[in-house]
């Protein structure tokens, strides 16, 4: 590599985090939430690291849960969408995929679609996310249609939380009560918790928790709390030093010209720019880690590099390495600079980014 990014994947962290998940719901299966390339750490790398510990992965679409075959790994695999099309269904049945089943539209497809070999199918239903899902009142009529398919195994009754990253909104009651109404009369498994509600939600937990973001070291809520701050990040972004030059006072950096000189200073360039995925609206003042101590951005992302203010720090030299997240630098701190969240930050990064695997 001559390029001296690279974002080091710890695959032991993602295990403990995992049993960390695992151990605020012990009653329950767990689904590894493994799409978007397991939020950017890798999806066949932490798949295979998860395959002894879950109960089956969870992806958003047929093309990644087809990865996973191909990389020899056997648990269940849900697509959390369903399918998109009905050329699908053969390869469902054929490689017991788990569709989820959200609407009039995918329902049709599957009463026509003649299959025999059956496999679990996930109805989705619209607690009040107002995405996907059969409303609450529908539930009944769906059950009895899938049940009366050979195809199908298994219903197992799903919904997905809008905020249930904020404890302390009634929000996440409200969807709760609503899944209750219409699952009322049913006796069937369910699976309703992401990270945050396996975090924080124990009522939601159930027979079926699907942790994403958690297994990855983040948490999903705004400040720490409970157990999540046992998380260990799984990934750290870094890069090296590769310019060093002296700008005079009043000068501006970069694309611009956002950052004007107020001192003599000591400009660092750093080989990471938005075209690896990091976002070009990092605002001047974010923090890096260059040799144990913080140090901020200074101008606009370019496409290849960064700028950084080194006054402060007039030991650093070129080829020292600067981590933008990871052990060090907290994700989500660093989201908050780009105007997002922990998971862009990391399911956004390019295939550019070379994925350094640790155990
Ligand atoms: C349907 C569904 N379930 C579970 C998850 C995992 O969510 P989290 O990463 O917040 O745990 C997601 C993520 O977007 C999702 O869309």
């Amino acid at each position: 590599m001559s390029r001296k990014l690279r974002a080091d994947v710890d695959l032991d962290a993602i295990r403990h985090n995992f049993r960390l998940a695992r151990q605020q719901a012990p009653e329950t299966r767990a689904v590894a939430i493994v799409k978007a390339n397991a939020y950017g750490h890798g999806a066949v790398r932490v798949a295979q690291v998860l395959e002894a510990e879950a109960d089956a992965f969870g992806v958003a679409c047929i093309e990644e849960a087809l990865e996973l075959r191909q990389a020899g790994l056997t648990l269940p695999v849900i697509l959390l969408e369903g399918f998109f099309d009905a050329t699908e269904l053969p390869l469902i049945e054929e490689y017991n995929f788990w569709p989820a089943v959200h609407s009039e539209h995918q329902l049709q497809q599957l009463e026509q679609a003649g299959l025999t070999q059956p496999f679990p199918v996930l109805l989705k239903i619209d607690t009040g996310m107002h995405r996907l899902g059969f409303a609450p009142e529908q539930v009944a009529a769906v059950v009895e249609r899938l049940q009366a398919l050979s195809c199908v195994s298994e219903v197992i009754l799903m919904t997905h939380f809008a905020r249930s990253d904020e404890p302390q909104v009634d929000a996440t009651l409200q969807q709760l009560e609503r899944f209750a109404n219409a699952e009322e009369g049913l006796v069937l498994s369910a699976c309703l918790s992401n990270s945050a509600a396996v975090m924080a939600w124990p009522k939601a937990h159930r027979n079926w928790i699907r942790p994403g973001i958690v297994l990855y070291g983040s948490t999903p809520f705004e400040a720490p709390q409970g157990a999540d701050q046992q998380l260990i990040p799984a990934m750290t972004l870094s890069t090296e030093i590769i310019a060093i030059r002296d700008v005079a006072v009043g000068e501006p950096v970069g694309y611009g010209g956002t950052f004007v000189c107020q001192r003599p200073t000591r400009i660092g360039t750093i080989a990471v720019g938005y075209a690896d995925g990091f976002p070009r609206h990092a605002r001047n003042g974010m923090p890096v880690v260059v040799n144990g101590q913080r140090v901020p951005v200074a101008g606009r992302v370019s496409m290849d590099m960064m700028t950084i203010d080194l006054t402060d720090l007039p030991d650093a030299k070129i080829g020292d390495r600067v981590e933008l997240f990871g052990r060090q630098m907290p994700v989500e701190e660093t989201a908050k600079w780009c105007d997002t969240i922990s998971y862009t930050l990391m399911s956004c990064l390019t295939p550019r980014v070379p994925r350094c695997y640790s155990e």
